[in-house]
């Protein structure tokens, strides 16, 4: 096996000496421990061991790793530390300890501290690993799924809940470096299962300074020594004295910033006429996406041309043109063969012969199309498309960018544009419904409350889950225009066929 495919399978960062030491420091001099004894379960080389030796000098220390060779240099290193007789560092696999036994062995205070490793479930099975938890470790429990509520769970995930699990009945801190998004889901499994039974804290770090690695990380305490507060203070970085936020549960959801939320709570709700939808799905772009070469003729991605109707083809504007205000005008064009999702696309051999032609020619690319929401659908299926897809103006943000920057969006060669499946979207029949809904959506109040729902970190930050959350007809209130925003809702009445139809 080659070093990276191990180090990967092992999701092996070693933590530099410097960090595991402010590390350290942090849970001595801001939260005022003192633990009895220090579990580091996964220890590497041993810079927690030595950080622990260092500051809590009669405490004792119990270090743990899978690799041999890193069980010998973390002993070798503290081999000169006066205090060396108080730790006991030997090799072990997580997933084939007896944790429950070990623990139960220690009496008084304990810290469970260090860097769980860096990798996913998913990756484990690409890399063929077999380093997951064993299934009779679970099986008696709540399946893996069930517990981290995803198929794929970052391997950290799972041994923080079970730190957390080895401190249902006794006294103690956890503190482990990890993604921010792991310490986001592990809060929100410790607040399902265990209430305010922890207090916590996360402490932004700079993992590509100390890792290299690009994911934004942090130190996740978790502490049975309670305070006052029900939520998570958050911290810039370990030296910030202030919190910057506190993240919470809030109406049954994470919620990044508690205090804006709660500023502009009242804005939550669901609105019924205008909902947010993602952009079309086609999973083919090589073939789907063409550019104008002249009039009629258009070029695909494999750089070959071919003379369409234009009835089919729509302009496109993906999320790059939208996260940079780039509405104006448009590169591509798409071709879009339904109306609405499972419609017969047998139609368009009478109605465009040439695109007919065209798609019959590229079918094999369009049959091979791995995702599963294709199978048994008719030939040349999108998704993402209904009536809303073809109203002519749009408010779009890109769930990708990391700001909440809305575009207003108008028709262009006198067709309705079409977005990317990763741009967020409202449509409007007129110029005039879309400005006003645009003047409530990027009002500062709407964007302060969708702000606090926001984790800027994640893949895409922005998600139709997270829009819909913001009820227009509050900000319309908010703002004074609630008698304008009555009169768009009753002015087109929505029919229930058409309700029906858009809500497919
Ligand atoms: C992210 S590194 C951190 C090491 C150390 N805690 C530190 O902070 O420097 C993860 C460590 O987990 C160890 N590891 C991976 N799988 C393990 C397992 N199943 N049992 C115990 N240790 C494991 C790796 O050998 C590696 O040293």
């Amino acid at each position: 096996m080659t070093k990276s495919v191990e180090k990967r399978q092992f999701g092996d960062f070693q933590t530099p000496d410097e960090l595991a030491w402010e590390v350290v420091r942090t849970l001595k001099l801001n939260h005022k421990i003192s633990p009895k004894v220090i579990v580091e379960p996964s220890c590497g080389k041993g810079s927690f061991v030595r950080a622990a030796l260092n500051e809590f000098i009669n405490s004792k220390v119990i270090g743990l790793d899978i690799n041999e060779q890193y069980v010998e240099a973390a002993n070798l290193s503290i081999s000169g530390y006066l205090n060396s007789d108080n730790a006991t560092i030997y090799q072990s696999d997580f997933f084939n300890t007896d944790w429950k036994d070990l623990i139960s062995t220690l009496s008084g205070d304990i810290l469970i501290i260090g860097n769980p490793p860096w990798v996913t479930s998913s990756e484990l099975s690409i890399l063929n690993s077999q380093n997951l938890p064993l299934k009779s470790n679970f099986q008696n429990r709540r399946g893996i799924e069930a517990i981290t509520g995803s198929g794929n769970f970052d391997i950290s995930e799972w041994m923080l809940l079970q730190y957390v699990e080895w401190l249902s009945n006794r006294e103690g801190t956890i503190a482990v470096l990890c993604k921010y998004s792991v310490a986001r889901k592990v809060i929100r499994q410790v607040k399902k299962r265990s209430g305010n039974r922890f207090s916590g804290y996360v402490y932004l770090v700079d993992a590509k300074a100390y890792f290299g690695a690009s994911v934004e990380a942090c130190l996740c305490i978790l502490s049975t020594n309670i305070n006052s507060n029900i939520d998570y203070e958050v911290y810039k970085n370990l030296e910030a004295e202030k919190a910057s936020y506190l993240i919470g549960e809030r109406d049954g959801l994470i919620i990044r910033d508690t205090v804006k939320y709660e500023k502009w709570r009242h804005l939550a709700g669901q609105d019924l006429k205008y909902l947010w939808r993602s952009g079309i799905k086609h999973d083919c772009s090589k073939v789907m996406e063409l550019e104008r070469i002249q009039d009629a003729l258009f070029q695909n991605g494999f750089g070959r041309k071919y003379n369409l109707e234009e009835n089919y083809l729509y302009p496109l504007l993906k999320s790059s043109d939208i996260g940079n205000g780039r509405t104006l005008d448009y590169r591509k064009l798409v071709l879009i063969t339904q109306k609405s999702v499972g419609e017969d696309t047998s139609i368009i051999q009478n109605r465009a012969p040439e695109t007919w032609k065209y798609l019959i020619e590229h079918q094999e690319y369009l049959k091979n199309r791995k995702s599963c929401i294709y199978k048994n659908k008719p030939l040349f299926s999108i998704f993402g498309v209904g009536l809303y897809s073809f109203k002519n103006w749009k408010i779009a943000i890109s769930g990708l960018y990391k700001r909440l920057s809305f575009s207003l969006v108008k028709p262009l060669d006198g067709k309705s544009v079409m977005f990317d499946d990763t741009v967020n979207f409202l449509s409007f029949e007129t110029e005039e419904e879309a400005k006003f809904i645009f003047r409530l959506v990027t009002s500062n109040s709407s964007l302060e409350f969708l702000d606090s729902m926001i984790f800027w970190d994640e893949k895409r930050p922005i998600t139709i889950d997270i829009l819909k959350r913001l009820s227009l007809k509050a900000v319309a209130r908010e703002l004074g225009a609630l008698e304008t925003y009555l009169q768009w809702n009753n002015a087109i009445q929505i029919d229930r066929g058409q309700l029906e139809l858009e809500l497919l």
